[in-house]
């Protein structure tokens, strides 16, 4: 059946900042054989695309002119067991939610991604930007995903070579970018049984802490690591149900070995993690010390502002427009450039 192209939807159900912005088109796609015929409406040929997941990683910042394709391909299934390896593959149809695929995995006693548990958003989204979280990434047990070339509507297999995976970043954020609709993601998970034991990773400090508060000794299942990381999270980011954002609105900035010697004399307590050619420091931190914490912007108590728990997120209080979100990240930007001499780059898709 031919799917349905509907105009002027408003597409506040469908950005977790809670945004009131209209789509000129929209229209849902379940498989991508749908999307091809989408594809080849005269009115979608000619329209700006937007490949909408579940908008946790969107910033509209005025009506979208174009048309918004939602993705909603379904299915979740073992395709694959390597038992010498331990290892079995998980296909995903793009339009699952990212955290049902951590549950499935952890319901078929599969390991390797529960550190990435409860972050928000569709399968198909997640090699877009490489999620990470608590010391995981989707790289570490991404596979290969399948994905339609827009104009021509072929199928094309991408190996984790070709999606060119970096701290937030691959091939589909900047030279492929708007060229591919990731359709469906296969993972090689671990079996927790297999033989020589999958030990589950609790690097991350605050894993190992919110075990010990949970009650939880000796060395934990990934079911249990899932559970502090959810107990994590809860705890420090707000909800979009309750309150409208995307998650950090920044990555976390890479600087020079010199750079950072020059700021941690100055700044003791700066934190920062070696990384290849430099060291990552916590854009979370330089936005605290910067003043700009739990600040509030906009009528009456505020409409919009950055997060009292966590310095990195900016949210909607409700009513703000995406316009006056993007202003307040170019004065956030333009401060910690101020005071530290480091350039902020936002993570969040601006459009
Ligand atoms: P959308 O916001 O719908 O889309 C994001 C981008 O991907 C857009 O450019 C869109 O066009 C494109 N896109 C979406 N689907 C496809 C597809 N099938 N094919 C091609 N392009 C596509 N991220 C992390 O990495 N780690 C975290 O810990 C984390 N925590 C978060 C916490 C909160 C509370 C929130 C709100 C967000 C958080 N995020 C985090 C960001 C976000 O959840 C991820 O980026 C997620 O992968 C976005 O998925 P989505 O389906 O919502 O994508
Ligand atoms: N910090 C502060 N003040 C703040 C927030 C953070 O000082 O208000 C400092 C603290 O020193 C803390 C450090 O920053 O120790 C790191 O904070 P946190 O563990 O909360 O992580 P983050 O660096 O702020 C990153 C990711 C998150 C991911 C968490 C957990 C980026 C841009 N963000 O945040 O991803 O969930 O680590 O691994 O890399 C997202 O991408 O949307 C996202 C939420």
């Amino acid at each position: 059946m031919m799917p349905l192209l509907e105009e002027n939807v408003s597409l506040r159900p469908y950005n977790t900042f809670g945004l009131d912005v209209r789509a000129r088109y929209f229209a849902r796609f379940a498989s991508a054989d749908a999307l091809r015929q989408l594809l080849q409406l005269p009115q979608v040929q000619a329209a700006e695309k937007l490949i909408l997941g579940g908008g946790s990683n969107l910033l509209f910042t005025q009506d979208f002119p174009g048309i918004v394709l939602k993705n909603e391909i379904c299915g979740l299934e073992i395709i694959g067991e390597d038992g010498a390896e331990g290892t079995a593959l998980v296909r995903a149809g793009a339009g699952e939610s990212w955290h049902g695929m951590v549950e499935y995995a952890l319901d078929q006693q599969l390991s390797g991604i529960e550190n990435l548990s409860l972050i928000p958003g569709t399968v198909g989204a997640a090699p877009l930007q490489n999620i990470g979280a608590y010391g995981a990434e989707l790289r570490d047990t991404f596979d290969h995903l399948e994905a339609l070339e827009v104009t021509t509507g072929a199928l094309r297999v991408f190996s984790a070579a070709e999606c060119g995976f970096g701290y937030r970043e691959s091939v589909f954020k900047n030279v492929l970018k708007n060229q591919f609709v990731v359709t469906a993601v296969v993972l090689r998970l671990h079996r927790q049984a297999r033989p020589a034991g999958y030990a589950p990773n609790v690097r991350y400090g605050a894993i190992a802490e919110t075990l010990a508060e949970l009650g939880i000794t000796g060395e934990p299942t990934p079911q249990q690591v899932s559970q502090a990381v959810v107990h994590i999270r809860r705890s420090k980011l707000p909800d979009p149900a309750e309150i409208g954002n995307a998650g950090s609105f920044f990555k976390n900035p890479e600087i020079s070995q010199a750079a950072f010697d020059r700021l941690k004399s100055q700044y003791p307590d700066l934190p920062g993690y070696p990384v290849p050619g430099g060291v990552k420091v916590p854009a979370g931190w330089l936005i605290e010390r910067a003043g700009w914490k739990g600040l509030r912007r906009g009528a009456g108590d505020g409409t919009h502002g950055v997060h009292a728990r966590q310095a990195l997120v900016l949210v909607n209080h409700g009513g703000a427009t995406g316009s006056e979100i993007r202003a307040l990240a170019e004065e956030i930007i333009a401060s910690v450039r101020q005071h530290f001499m480091v350039e902020l780059h936002p993570e969040v898709n601006i459009l």
